[in-house]
């Protein structure tokens, strides 16, 4: 069984990088995926190669733009199980300050956002999963 099956997620930022890491590990999981993003090109691209998905342009910033995304959404499918809010001001951090010696890698923080998403986590409310390879514990 598959840990999403059917479960209907929206993602921002979810054209590239970790959120389109994410939007492919929850659609392989079995959810659809509804994903959104500022740049509507690779946003269309990205939901193609995801068979069943579907891409909203958003920019995530805007609140008013919101209402009409999720009404969207509800009036598709009926629900929403889980909203992935990604796109921020990015971090790199330099390799050698890392103690695991590598950067993480969009696919580590979209097995996090498959298990929240998941009846997995059912139990967890509010708690914060840290998926930084220990950077933050030197
Ligand atoms: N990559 C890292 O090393 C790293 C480390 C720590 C935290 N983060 C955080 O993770 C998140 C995603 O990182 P990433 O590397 O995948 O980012 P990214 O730069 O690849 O951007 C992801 C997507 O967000 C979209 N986007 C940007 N602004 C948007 C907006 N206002 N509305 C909608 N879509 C928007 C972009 O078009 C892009 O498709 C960010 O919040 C970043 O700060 C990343």
């Amino acid at each position: 069984m598959k840990r999403l099956m059917n479960k209907v997620i929206v993602l921002t930022g979810a054209a590239s990088g970790i959120g389109f890491a994410s939007a492919r590990a929850c659609h392989g999981e079995g959810a659809i995926v509804v994903l959104t993003d500022i740049d509507a090109d690779a946003g269309k691209l990205a939901s193609r190669s995801l068979p069943s998905s579907e891409f909203i342009s958003l920019d995530s910033r805007n609140d008013s733009a919101w209402d009409g995304v999720l009404d969207s959404v509800l009036d598709r499918y009926g629900r929403i199980d889980a909203l992935v809010n990604n796109p921020g001001i990015g971090i790199r951090k330099g390799i050698e300050k890392h103690p695991l010696g590598r950067l993480g890698q969009p696919h580590d923080i979209a097995q996090g956002v498959v298990f929240l998403a998941s009846d997995e986590s059912s139990f967890m409310t509010g708690a914060e999963l840290v998926i930084d390879g220990a950077y933050s514990a030197r």
